[in-house]
């Protein structure tokens, strides 16, 4: 599913980027441009990290 639709940045794409050391809401903004443009995005790419995170 895509989660920013400004970068087409999907949520298997923010769980990735978390399971390979990603682990704050900057780090994964830095690294796959999410909430780079709109800022739409951001609070549901925090949502999908802390989920992420918690499931590791
Ligand atoms: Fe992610 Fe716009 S939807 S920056």
């Amino acid at each position: 599913m895509y989660v920013c639709l400004c970068r087409g940045v999907t949520d298997t794409q923010i769980r990735e980027a978390v399971v390979d050391g990603a682990s704050s809401l900057r780090e994964v903004n830095s690294i796959l441009g999410t909430a780079s443009q709109c800022g739409k995005c951001g609070i549901a790419t925090r949502d999908i990290i802390n989920q992420t995170l918690a499931a590791l």
